[in-house]
């Protein structure tokens, strides 16, 4: 989609729709809406009077065929009280409204800038976060549909109507290269097993690489094995498919320093391995790759955005299955830095690969490490779907992470990470087992974690609802991308120091 940037008056625009806003509790239209209600005769302000138009979050009011304008619609968007209005709004409100016209057939859209200097929403970042929700809530995922439903046609551009040309143009670029970032994390994850293989995520890694010239390095089972990463290797046994180990570096200042290391669990699908899980839901565990999805999507638009910083992508990438040469309850494997782990449980397997991806990181001598993976379901329970379990040895750290989410409209929330949790994955006969039992399951699987990353500040994002069940906002059925805005955000605000 066409993200188009103008300066100019929104009632002289040729489109498919013009999209005004609407406050809650305001009586009469204002900005771009009273603007649009002139040269409809007061049609917007007769309906707020009458009550047709409140102005409720996301609500959405066709007007048709007004003759006095070169539109063929006019759509009103409630945006709720305007006390109340957030960035996260302004995202959701264009994306469900252009999910609706698009449902209408509507191929383009203008509209004023949302937000604009409420709250101290400043004209830039509103301009992103339009062409963010746009971008977003447009997403969908037809692959594998040879007769597509919803077949009414696709929104083309999004015309944004502002002041100041450079600054919205600007804007709107950066707006969209994150959103497609998003999007490309969400093709991954929505992407089966049986095509989103390791080997395919590599290609992925390849191809990113190629089109944006940073470094890639893939490394086989052979190298594994002479790097000592019993993990990766311990977990990819039960598996016809090879594993992979993936570097994507983007070097935005002159010196060969990895500023900060973003590792992301690339297990392509975990039926848990002997210790197999359920198969009510088994399916959903095709997405227990999104952590690698979005720190390679991450680094994609980090490559386009061109900070003055580097950074570099890890990513294990092994399936987790259950066979006669897999991994069993009881058996001790040694991850790269010599540490001896027991398997208690095959199905959690997460933790094992990362201790290697992690080490290695470390190794190559990255300044900060932020990991990111679908690892517990007890973080699920813990914080449900919507919220994204943060842990960390450097509290400094962290605390610019949450603020990136926070920025970014994707909630993350800190958890503890006391001295005591680590007796709970003590093991009787190897260094560390890898499951502390039922209590506190995400907290431990951070501890374990933790074991491998020494003394280099570090964060561990375990996601929760990378599956969402319906649309909202920014969000459509499927794999969500989180948490590739919070990383992008955090690696710009890190070159901005
Ligand atoms: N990939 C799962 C975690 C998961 C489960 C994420 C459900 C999202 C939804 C992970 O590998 C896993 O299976 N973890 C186990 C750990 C346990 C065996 C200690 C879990 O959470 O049950
Ligand atoms: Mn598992
Ligand atoms: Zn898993």
């Amino acid at each position: 989609m066409e993200i188009k940037t103008v300066v100019g008056d929104i009632t002289g625009i040729k489109s498919g729709a013009i999209l005004v806003t609407h406050f809650e509790a305001t009586k009469t239209p204002e900005g771009a809406a009273a603007a649009i209600d002139k040269k409809l005769d007061g049609a917007i302000a007769n309906l707020i009077k009458q009550g047709d138009i409140k102005g409720k979050l996301n609500e959405l009011t066709l007007l048709l065929g007004p003759s006095k304008l070169p539109a063929s619609r006019v759509a009103v968007v409630g945006l709720g009280k305007k006390a109340d209005l957030t960035l996260t709004k302004v995202r959701g409100a264009i994306a469900e409204a252009c999910r609706a016209l698009r449902g209408k057939g509507v191929a383009d859209i203008a509209s004023a800038v949302i937000g604009d200097g409420v709250n101290g929403i400043k004209t830039d970042i509103a301009v992103q976060a339009m062409a963010e929700g746009a971008v977003l809530g447009l997403y969908t995922f037809k692959r594998y549909q040879t007769k597509p439903e919803n077949g009414n046609g696709e929104v083309k551009s999004l015309t944004i109507v502002g002041k100041e040309k450079a600054a919205l143009g600007k804007a709107a670029a950066r707006g969209k290269i994150i959103a497609e970032a998003v999007n490309y994390a969400r093709d991954m994850e929505n992407e089966p097993g049986n095509f989103m293989t390791p080997t395919r995520m590599a290609e992925a890694a390849r191809q990113i690489a190629k089109k944006y010239t940073l470094k890639v390095e893939v490394f086989d089972k052979e190298k594994m094995k002479e790097l000592g990463m019993g993990g990766l290797l311990g977990v990819a046994q039960g598996s016809q498919q090879p594993p992979k180990f993936i570097i994507l570096t983007y070097q935005g200042r002159q010196s060969k320093d990895i500023d900060i290391a973003l590792v992301g669990k690339g297990i392509t699908f975990d039926s848990g391995g002997i210790s197999i899980k359920p198969s009510e839901n088994m399916a959903d565990m095709k997405d227990d790759m999104s952590g690698g999805a979005s720190v390679l999507s991450a680094v994609m638009a980090v490559a386009q955005l061109k900070p003055a910083i580097n950074v570099t992508a890890f990513v294990p990438a092994t399936e987790n299955l259950p066979s006669g040469t897999a991994l069993k309850p009881a058996d001790i494997i040694k991850a790269m830095n010599g540490k001896t782990m027991e398997i208690l449980n095959t199905d959690a397997e997460g933790r094992l690969i990362l201790a290697d991806a992690l080490c290695y990181a470390v190794k190559s001598g990255a300044k900060e490490i932020i990991d990111v993976a679908t690892l517990t379901g007890a973080c699920q329970i813990a914080l449900g779907t919507i919220t994204t379990g943060a842990f960390t040895n450097n509290q400094a750290l962290i605390d610019k992470v949450l603020a990136a989410g926070k920025q970014a409209g994707e909630n993350a929330w800190q958890m503890p990470m006391f001295d005591d949790y680590k007796e709970m994955i003590k093991s009787d006969i190897a260094d560390i087992k890898n499951t502390g039992g039922r209590y506190a399951g995400a907290i431990t699987a951070a501890k374990f974690l933790e074991e491998f990353v020494g003394k280099t500040p570090w964060v561990h994002l375990d996601l929760t609802g990378p599956i969402s069940d319906k649309e909202k906002g920014c969000l459509v059925k499927g794999a969500s991308g989180v948490p590739v805005r919070t990383l992008i955000n955090f690696v710009l605000s890190e070159a901005k120091k």
